[in-house]
C-alpha cells in the first residue's frame, strides 16, 4: 500500500491529545532511567468501575495477587436481551512502553468498554507491573499469572458469569501490550490449563525492536508518539543490562524462541500503521510467524500513527474494532461454536 502524504493528517483533537501525552512522557522520564512516578500517578486520569449496568456494560476489579498489587478489570456487556449462551473472553494488555498507563487509565478503560460492547466479549484487562520499578519479565509473568488465576479460580469463586467461555480466549494488546500478549501466548501455548484455551492473538502495533535501525525507524523521524529516543529509553527501562537484540525485544531474531514446535500457538492478527516507526519490526514478526507455519494475518492502515486506535474520533479506530470482531468471529466459527451476536 502506498502512503500518499509525508506526514499524517489528523484532526486537531487528536493532535492536541498526542502533544499532551508526548509532553508528559518526555517530562516525567529522567536521563538516569527512572520516572517521576508520583507526578505520573497524579496525571494518569483514571476511570472508576461500574458495578451496575451503564451504557451497555458493567465492570469490576478482581485481585489476582495482593503482594504484587496484580489485579484485573473485568467488563461484561449488558443488553435488554436474555443472557447469551456463551461469549469469548479477551485478556487485554494496555500499551504505554511498559512504563506508563494502567488498566484503569481513562483512555484504556474506554477502549475496553468499546471492545466489550461491540464485539461483544467479556474483557479481562490486566494491570501488570510497570518498568523501570519492575523489570522484564515481571510484565509477562503478570500477564500469564492472570490467565492462570482465572483458569484455576473462576469456577470456584464465580469470578466470571457462566456465559464467559474459557475455551474461547483471546489475547489482545497494543504497543507494549502487544509485545506482552505475544510472550504470554508463547507461555500459554506450552502450558496445560484446566479449561482455558487461547484461540487468537491480536497484536495491535506491537512494540518490538532490535539493535539494527530499520528503514521505517530511519525514515519516519518526525512521526508522532514514538521515535527512536523514546523507544531506546523504554527498552533500557525494561532491560537495563541488555542490548536490544534480547529475545523479548527482537522477537523474531535468531535468539527468538523456536515456536515451530508450539502447536497450540494461536492464530494471529498483526495490525500496522503507515506512520509508525515500528512497522518494519512488525512486518518481520508477521513473516516470522508465517515461516514457522503459524496462521497469521496482517492488517495495514497506511495513514495511521502509533496508537491511533485509542482515539475514537478517528474512523480507522472504528474500522479496527470491526476487523477484530470479525477475527474473533472467524476463530470461534473455526471451532464451530458459532458466534453469539448480541444486538447492539
Ligand atoms: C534519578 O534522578 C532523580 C531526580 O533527578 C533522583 O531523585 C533519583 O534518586 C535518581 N535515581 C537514580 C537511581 O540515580
Ligand atoms: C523524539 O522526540 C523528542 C520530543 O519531541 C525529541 O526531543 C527528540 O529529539 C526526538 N528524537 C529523535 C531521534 O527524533
Ligand atoms: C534481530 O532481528 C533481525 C531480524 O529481524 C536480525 O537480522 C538480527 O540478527 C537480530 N539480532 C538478534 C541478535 O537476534
Ligand atoms: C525449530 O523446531 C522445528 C521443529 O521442532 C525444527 O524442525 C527446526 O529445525 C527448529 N528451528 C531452529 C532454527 O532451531
Amino acid at each position: 500500500m502506498e502512503v500518499t502524504t509525508s506526514s499524517p493528517v489528523l484532526p486537531w483533537k487528536t493532535r492536541i491529545a498526542i502533544s499532551v501525552a508526548s509532553f508528559i512522557t518526555d517530562f516525567t522520564r529522567r536521563p538516569n532511567g527512572t520516572v517521576n512516578r508520583r507526578l505520573l500517578n497524579a496525571l494518569n486520569v483514571k476511570s472508576p468501575t461500574y458495578p451496575d449496568p451503564f451504557n451497555g456494560f458493567k465492570s469490576y476489579d478482581v485481585t489476582v495477587d495482593r503482594t504484587r498489587n496484580l489485579w484485573v478489570r473485568i467488563y461484561l456487556p449488558v443488553t435488554q436481551d436474555s443472557e447469551p449462551a456463551h461469549l469469548p473472553v479477551i485478556f487485554f494488555f494496555h500499551g504505554g512502553g511498559f512504563v506508563y498507563m494502567s488498566a484503569d487509565s481513562r483512555n484504556y478503560d474506554a477502549v475496553c468498554r468499546r471492545f466489550c460492547t461491540k464485539i461483544p466479549a467479556v474483557m479481562v484487562s490486566v494491570n501488570y507491573r510497570l518498568a523501570p520499578e519492575y523489570r522484564y519479565p515481571a510484565q509477562i509473568n503478570d500477564g500469564f499469572d492472570a490467565l492462570k488465576y482465572l483458569d484455576e479460580n473462576n469456577k470456584k469463586d464465580k469470578l466470571l458469569p457462566d456465559y464467559a467461555d474459557m475455551s474461547c480466549c483471546f489475547l489482545v494488546g497494543d504497543s507494549a501490550g502487544g509485545n506482552i500478549a505475544h510472550h504470554v501466548a508463547v507461555k500459554a501455548a506450552g502450558f496445560s490449563f484446566q479449561q482455558l484455551k487461547v484461540i487468537g492473538l491480536v497484536a495491535i502495533q506491537p512494540f518490538f525492536g532490535g539493535e539494527e535501525r530499520t528503514e521505517s525507524e530511519r525514515r519516519l523521524v518526525k512521526a508522532p508518539i514514538v521515535n527512536i529516543s523514546r523507544t531506546d529509553w523504554m527498552w533500557k527501562a525494561l532491560l537495563p543490562d541488555s542490548d536490544r537484540d534480547h529475545e523479548a525485544i527482537n522477537v523474531s531474531g535468531p535468539k527468538a524462541v523456536n515456536i515451530s514446535s508450539l502447536l497450540e500457538f494461536p492464530a494471529t492478527l498483526v495490525v500496522i500503521g503507515g506512520f509508525d516507526i515500528l512497522q518494519d519490526w512488525q512486518r518481520r514478526y508477521y513473516e516470522w510467524l508465517r515461516s514457522h507455519n503459524k496462521q497469521a494475518t496482517i492488517l495495514e492502515y497506511p495513514t495511521m500513527v502509533h496508537a491511533f486506535y485509542v482515539f475514537p474520533e478517528l474512523r480507522e479506530a472504528g474500522y479496527l474494532i470491526g476487523e477484530i470482531r470479525q477475527f474473533v468471529h472467524n476463530q470461534m466459527s473455526a471451532l464451530s461454536k458459532g458466534v453469539p451476536f448480541v444486538s447492539m
